[in-house]
């Protein structure tokens, strides 16, 4: 089998590109290790940039979005169990955000790639990469049993944070940046109708945070530490813990009802550079890892596969320089959003081994938050993400 490009990977990342590379006459096969069903099983965060909004809809990708997204024009952080500060993101970036489920994206974007006839191989296993620095790579994988050989001109490794493309560039070929928090996020998901806003919230019971997903699905996520586990956390144990960490005013405004969803994930920071290696380009979670608070995951996938798919575009209309400088091009924007995730976690949480000065160096960040417009335009800046 021969393509143009080889994709590993079918989440975000990976089904975005290929319908991206379409747009341009360009051919990929993707290949997918879970099946279609296992993908869109998973539950993962729901808040759009509008950069990200305004690229689904060029790609003629938002007919959904557009009707079912809860556009917003600003969110609110509570602090010391009653202080509320809103930033109108809005007003001082003229950008909102989008909440939409990352698991109504990739519904959106299977239903658009099986429209369109695009090459999804769903359970393809011991997915191997190989000869990534010869003008011949070519990717192996087994799928019904079959033992498939990809050849191709590139591959893009986007098979999130565990997948096998990273892995195949060597170690001394690459730098990893990292940092673990010593904590978890417990989500769970509920049929009721959520706040009219999204807030996060800075308690000293620990960080608390109420999203949504459509007038009557809400998702809400504590702090936890890392050990504990869902079974730890009944329903009422969550709705209690949560009405604790809220101001008052908010808590009040709480609809509470049966989880129909309940995870825990740890937090994490993470970059590999470069994002390329020979004829292999990482994107998404493949390349980088970003803890939740910034909302920042998806929409740094959306951005790679768009810088991505334009310069192989360019590559194939005669021009290269794009596709070389694609990892610096990449990482500018990925470095900007893992300061700032880093930033809003380290603001929001309670840290194990925080003292009575951390704390109060926090509070000292969110009252002059609260007070000084230059500061809130600042985070509105990085919360509505740079251009691209
Ligand atoms: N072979 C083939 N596919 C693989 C392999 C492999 N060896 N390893 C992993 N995969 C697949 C996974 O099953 C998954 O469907 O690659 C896909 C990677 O998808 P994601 O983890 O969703 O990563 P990405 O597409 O980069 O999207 C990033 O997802 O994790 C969130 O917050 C993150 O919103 C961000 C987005
Ligand atoms: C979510 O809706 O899941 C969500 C919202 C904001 C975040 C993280 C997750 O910062």
């Amino acid at each position: 089998m021969r393509t143009q490009v080889a994709i590993v990977g079918a989440g975000p990342a990976g089904s975005l590109l290929s319908l991206l590379l379409r747009r341009h006459g360009i051919e990929s096969v993707v290949v997918e290790r879970q099946t279609k069903e296992y993908v869109l099983g998973r539950i993962r965060a729901g808040v759009l940039e509008w950069t990200t909004v305004e690229l689904l809809r060029a790609a003629g990708l938002a007919d959904r979005l557009d009707a079912e997204g809860h556009v917003h024009d600003s969110v609110k952080i509570g602090w010391r169990g009653e202080e509320i500060l809103s930033i109108d993101f809005q007003r001082l970036t003229g950008k909102p955000m989008m909440s939409y489920g990352q698991t109504m994206i990739q519904e959106d974007l299977y239903l658009a790639a099986e429209a369109e006839g695009a090459n999804i191989v769903f359970g393809a296993s011991d997915v191997e990469i190989h000869d990534v620095t010869t003008d011949q790579p070519w990717v192996r994988f087994t799928a019904d049993g079959e033992q498939v050989r990809l050849d191709c001109d590139y591959v893009a490794g986007c098979d999130g944070y565990h997948g096998v493309s990273r892995a195949t560039i060597p170690a001394d070929a690459k730098t990893e940046y990292e940092k673990a928090y010593p904590f978890g996020w417990l989500g769970i998901l509920s049929e009721t109708p959520p706040l009219p806003h999204l807030i996060y919230a800075n308690h000293e019971r620990g960080f608390a945070l109420c999203s949504q997903r459509n007038p009557m699905l809400s998702r809400y996520y504590v702090q936890c530490p890392l050990d504990d586990t869902v079974d730890d956390w009944s329903d009422d144990r969550f709705w209690t813990e949560l009405l604790a960490r809220l101001p008052v005013s908010e808590g009040e405004q709480l609809v509470t009802g049966p989880s129909i969803e309940k995870s825990i994930a740890p937090l994490r920071s993470y970059v590999c550079e470069p994002m390329s290696h020979g004829r292999l380009f990482l994107a998404g979670d493949a390349a980088h890892i970003v803890p939740p608070t910034g909302a920042k995951g998806l929409n740094l996938a959306v951005s790679d596969v768009h810088y991505l798919s334009e310069a192989l575009a360019a590559h194939y209309a005669g021009d290269s320089a794009p596709l070389a400088a694609y990892s610096a091009t990449a990482l500018h924007r990925v470095w900007s959003s893992v300061r700032f995730s880093w930033w809003m976690t380290t603001l929001l949480h309670r840290f194990p081994d925080q003292t009575v000065f951390d704390q109060r160096i926090q509070e000292e960040d969110l009252t002059h938050l609260a007070a000084s417009e230059a500061s809130q335009t600042n985070v509105a800046e990085q919360y509505v993400g740079l251009d691209l």
